[in-house]
């Protein structure tokens, strides 16, 4: 199993680091623009290989996309990173054009490959990777849903003041400040629902918490988070490759599921050996509906500056 991981700033090598301390991937290919920065970032991880007991091989180069040939998943991180006070749709001018050609250099050199979408903002790159390639759908997938879902579950557990692994929940529609929809209905402690422990006010919080999640950090770092991004993107590409058949909430192209068509944004889906392996439906009530069709339409607005 290879896996290629383009941009080896702090998202790329933190995803580059949980695949590899998960230990699946046979190599992992990290590669930057920037001269020497991907050789010193995976030279520094490959140290970490006998510490932390695991044999993936990680190899960094400069835009030499020849030694990403025939890699089984690649993800694009590449891009700027939003800054504080920024939103992610403000990246678009720039990240568009990079997006474009990575995802065509990727393709070129791996035809079969699945790509995972991280770069900003996160639904639109992954509708522009829908336009400019000829990739099936079942092999492009964005990731904002997983990460979205890890916010809200460490945002439940600290008003349940419970342990994380008591919590189950999800959050789909757009990765967006405003565009995330956490389904609180859905959401349970022991398959308790957490209405039964959390007054509305409460969960109304937790909400608000999760659709600033990335602000939050963004504000306390001065740049975006990496961690828990990386960590999202290591449960995909591991879901991918180890054939799963595991559900995440990410970006996908939509036709005719939730009532949307042409429009790539977070909807559980099941992740296995083909990617995509099925979008799963889940029946909404009618203000979740509404927040899911609002949260389309920011989509859209900003797949319209493309
Ligand atoms: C975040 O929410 C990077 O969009 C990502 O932290």
């Amino acid at each position: 199993m290879k896996v290629t991981v383009v941009g080896a700033g702090a998202v790329g090598a933190s995803c580059a680091e949980y695949i590899a301390i998960k230990n699946f991937a046979s190599e992992v290919v990290l590669l930057d623009i920037k001269e020497g920065f991907a050789e010193g970032k995976a030279m520094d991880l490959m140290q970490t290989a006998s510490l932390n007991g695991f044999d993936t091989k990680i190899t960094g180069v400069t835009n030499d996309y020849s030694k990403t040939a025939d890699s089984d998943i690649c993800v694009i991180t590449s891009g700027i990173p939003r800054k504080p006070g920024m939103t992610r749709e403000e990246l678009i001018g720039i990240n568009a054009g990079i997006v474009k050609d990575v995802s065509s250099n990727l393709i070129k050199n791996s035809p079969n490959t699945i790509i995972i979408v991280v770069s900003n903002p996160m639904d639109t790159m992954t509708y522009l990777v829908h336009k400019s390639t000829d990739l099936p759908k079942h092999r492009i997938i964005g990731m904002g849903g997983a990460l979205d879902s890890a916010r809200f579950k460490y945002r439940l557990a600290e008003a349940l003041e419970a342990p994380i692994s008591d919590v189950d929940g999800m959050v789909i529609g757009g990765h967006s400040d405003t565009g995330m929809v956490p389904l609180t209905r859905l959401a349970t402690r022991n398959s308790v629902p957490v209405s039964e422990f959390l007054s509305e006010d409460r969960l109304n919080q937790v909400m608000e918490e999760t659709k600033v999640g990335g602000a939050t950090l963004t504000k306390l770092l001065g740049t975006s988070a990496w961690y828990a991004p990386g960590a999202a993107v290591s449960g995909l590409v591991q879901a991918i490759a180890c054939d799963q058949k595991k559900m995440f909430p990410c970006s996908v192209l939509l036709e005719g599921e939730y009532g949307l068509n042409d429009i790539c944004i977070g909807a559980p889906v099941i992740l296995g050996r083909n990617g995509i392996e099925k979008i799963v439906e889940i029946e909404l009530n009618d203000a979740e509906k509404a927040h899911m069709q609002e949260s389309a339409e920011g989509v859209r607005k900003t797949n319209d500056l493309l």
